[in-house]
């Protein structure tokens, strides 16, 4: 009691100042790392110094993880719809309108963004690269697929090679 006492004396008017600012709490955890600081006769300052470290709560980082691969498949299969027109509800394709893109050697040796940027651009049958003469048009036709529909799609025709 006579350490509480000098820190009383010694420190009042800054543990007023403590309690007006940052409220009951912090000055109850002050006085209680004072009166915790033993023989140390500056408990003045040890007060201060410690109410910093008492008050320090663990931040909470949880970092918003993206979809999972299966969620993305079962995005794009959902999306397919949009596709299915041409390509055939099974992806195997429709004679006359849309390749089979199951067991597809281009789809196999192109990278998920150019795949993605295929998807987007579509591939008139007046591009070079057209192998059908029928054109595949961007978005298959449906401007509502954004980027994450499309990552979907991509996971979805990589699952089913
Ligand atoms: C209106 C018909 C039509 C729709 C709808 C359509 N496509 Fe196509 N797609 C085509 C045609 C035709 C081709 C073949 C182009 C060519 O001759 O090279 C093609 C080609 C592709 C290819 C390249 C396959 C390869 O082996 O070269 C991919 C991938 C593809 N489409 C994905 C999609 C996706 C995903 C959708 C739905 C978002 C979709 N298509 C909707 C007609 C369509």
């Amino acid at each position: 009691m006579i350490l509480f006492g000098k820190v009383k004396i010694l420190g009042g008017i800054t543990l007023i100042k403590r309690y007006l600012i940052v409220g009951a709490m912090t000055a109850l955890i002050a006085l209680i790392a004072a009166c915790g600081g033993g023989s140390d006769d500056s408990s003045g300052s040890t007060a201060s110094t410690a109410a910093p470290a008492a008050t320090t709560a663990p931040a909470a980082t949880a970092i918003p993880a993206g979809p999972s691969n299966s969620e993305l498949v079962a995005l794009g299969e959902k999306e397919f719809g949009t596709c299915a027109g041409c390509h055939g509800a099974d992806a195997t394709g429709v004679t006359g309108l849309g390749k089979s893109l199951v067991g597809s050697d281009f789809i196999t040796n192109i990278s998920d963004s150019d795949l993605a940027t295929l998807i987007k651009t579509g591939r008139p049958s007046s591009d070079p690269a057209n192998t059908t003469g029928i054109d595949m048009p961007p978005k298959g036709g449906n401007p509502a697929l954004n980027d994450d529909k499309i990552d979907g799609l991509v996971a979805y025709i990589r699952s089913i090679q």
